[in-house]
């Protein structure tokens, strides 16, 4: 059954009128993304309008007016808020109701009549996506910044009881290959709270810039932060053939915006979890503090992409430096997961130091995978008694995986499924299916500067993130997806945005509808009506 109703109301008035487009009579069709797991359509609809009253328990009071802030721009109109009381019998009322447990701590139940705009939920999150749910019914016009040309407000009737398939439904975003300003970082998130998506990734160091603010090491972006070129184009293997842009780069979050972005996101539900790379991809850091190095040459911030040879050496202080950069991440990150990186570690530069070869004999160590594997240990050991869980790509399974470690599976699902076996928690990131720094369309001549293969929205909407291998105990471990955004070519937040959206308006659906809901074709046909909420918050995404 397709989902994007058109609600008869208007057809019935004007009889055989001819067929109008979403954008013309969107008021009157039903089109959320992601797809609720139930909903009953009914005759009927709420008029919203400045009469009509926001109610809300005690405890929900922050987000009823944050729902009423969402109302105000396009509405033009101010909402008279209460909280606590009687709940009222009209209006929109929201309010945390124990008895919905069985819907899960993000579930919620919604039901809109003519008279009334009833959301419920056992916790905040499940209210907050209710809301979400409220704005989808509305005309997309609703998501405008300023009041429109749109004379009715009108809420089609449902009943929808919903909760999500997956508890890990995220987004990554790399600001080290290009800085991307705090406020599109707030706008990145508040697409996700949009498409019920509670993660974003904040990929904030690398070989080409360290991007957050450490009081103890400020080097790390006095210098780390900064680069004086960028290459430009494609990287090529020839490196007679690289050409550089004269411009400098740069730019980092000092801790006062961190803590606004966190307590942005907080606000929207979404977790971010920060990630330090480590011992690979860590060029700009050794570049501001040479001793954490394996080489005795000064480094520069990187100005070309790939894999680098440097890394970080394994002596005691470069682990304690990087505890210390963990434990003020820790002050300003609140979530439970913490990302170190662990991919792509070159271990050349470590085979051939006498230095290096002499830590792995007296550690005790096998040999280069192993001193990886360590390296991650101690962190995994540092992050477990500070009550948080580390998490890494699924390189960091290579010489034994830490006790604690929850892994990202990115070069395919093998990673992912060996560490679900071996009883690890794993986020499913495959490149193929969920790296959005790749073309579009197999047209690639017709699309930015992108990384091949390509992987068309599609093939991110039939994608399933529990690999067919894992039987249903072992599957318990897949904790849900996320889209990744890496930056290389792209420049700034309208890039990201066009690789990012739409395929992450499907991605949003695969990790909360229910698998048997799924459906390409009723997908598409509300993916028209989605588009028309993207412009309305400007977004540039790939048409
Ligand atoms: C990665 O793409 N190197 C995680």
């Amino acid at each position: 059954m397709l989902f994007a109703l058109r609600i008869s109301v208007f057809a019935l008035a004007i009889g055989d009128a001819p067929r109008r487009s979403p954008a013309q009579d969107s008021s009157l069709t039903i089109a959320v993304i992601p797809r609720p797991a139930r909903m009953t359509v009914h005759t009927g609809r709420f008029r919203l309008t400045a009469d009509t009253r926001i109610w809300t328990d005690h405890a929900s009071a922050a987000l009823g007016a944050r729902f009423a802030r969402y109302l105000e721009p396009a509405t033009g109109l101010t909402f008279v808020l209460r909280s606590g009381g009687p709940q009222p019998s009209g209006g929109i009322t929201l309010a945390l109701d124990g008895s919905l447990k069985r819907l899960g701590p993000e579930g919620y139940a919604l039901d809109v009549t003519s008279s009334r705009v009833r959301i419920r939920a056992a916790e905040a999150a499940g209210l907050f996506y209710g809301v979400q749910t409220v704005l989808q019914l509305l005309p997309p016009a609703i998501y405008r910044g300023a009041p429109t040309e749109q004379r009715e407000w009108l809420i089609p009737a449902v009943s929808i009881e919903d909760a999500p398939r997956f508890s890990w439904r995220g987004a990554h975003l790399d600001v080290s290959r290009h800085f991307m300003p705090k406020e599109f970082v707030k706008k990145y998130i508040d697409l996700l709270a949009l498409h019920k998506m509670n993660t974003f990734h904040w990929h904030l160091t690398d070989d080409q810039g360290w991007r957050i603010a450490i009081a103890k090491y400020p080097k790390l972006t006095s210098v780390g932060a900064w680069r004086p070129e960028t290459l430009v184009g494609a990287l090529q293997e020839d490196s007679t053939a690289w050409r550089f842009d004269a411009q400098p780069h740069g730019g980092f979050y000092t801790q006062s915006d961190v803590r606004e972005i966190v307590a942005y996101a907080g606000a929207r539900f979404v977790t971010i979890v920060p990630e330090i790379e480590m011992p690979g991809h860590s060029v700009a850091a050794i570049a501001a503090y040479p001793e954490l190095g394996v080489t005795t040459y000064p480094l520069s911030v990187a100005t070309r992409w790939g894999v680098f040879s440097d890394i970080l050496n394994a002596d005691s202080s470069t682990v304690a430096f990087m505890q210390d950069v963990l434990a003020e991440v820790m002050t300003l990150f609140p979530g439970r997961f913490i990302h170190i990186g662990g991919d792509e570690a070159d271990k050349a530069k470590w085979k051939a130091s006498p230095a290096i070869q002499a830590r792995i004999h007296a550690l005790g160590l096998k040999d280069e995978q192993e001193l990886q594997s360590w390296f991650i240990r101690q962190m995994d050991a540092f992050l477990t008694a500070h009550g948080r869980r580390l998490v890494g790509w699924d390189e960091i399974l290579e010489g034994g995986l830490a006790p604690n470690a929850t892994v990202m599976s990115w070069r395919g699902t093998e990673g992912g499924i060996a560490a679900a076996r071996a009883g690890h928690d794993v986020v499913m990131t495959p490149w193929l299916r969920t790296y959005f720094n790749t073309y579009q369309s197999l047209d690639s001549a017709r699309e930015p500067l992108a990384t091949g293969p390509a992987t068309p929205i599609d093939s991110v909407y039939a994608w399933e993130p529990v690999p067919a291998e894992l039987d249903s105990l072992t599957a318990r471990h897949v904790l849900g997806a996320q889209g990744q955004v890496w930056t290389e070519y792209i420049t700034g937040p309208k890039g990201a945005e066009y690789m990012a959206y739409p395929r992450l308006s499907a991605l949003a659906e695969v990790l909360w509808t229910p698998r048997a809901l799924r459906d390409p074709r009723d997908f598409a046909s509300r993916l028209a009506m989605h588009v028309l909420r993207l412009d309305a918050l400007d977004v540039n995404y790939r048409r």
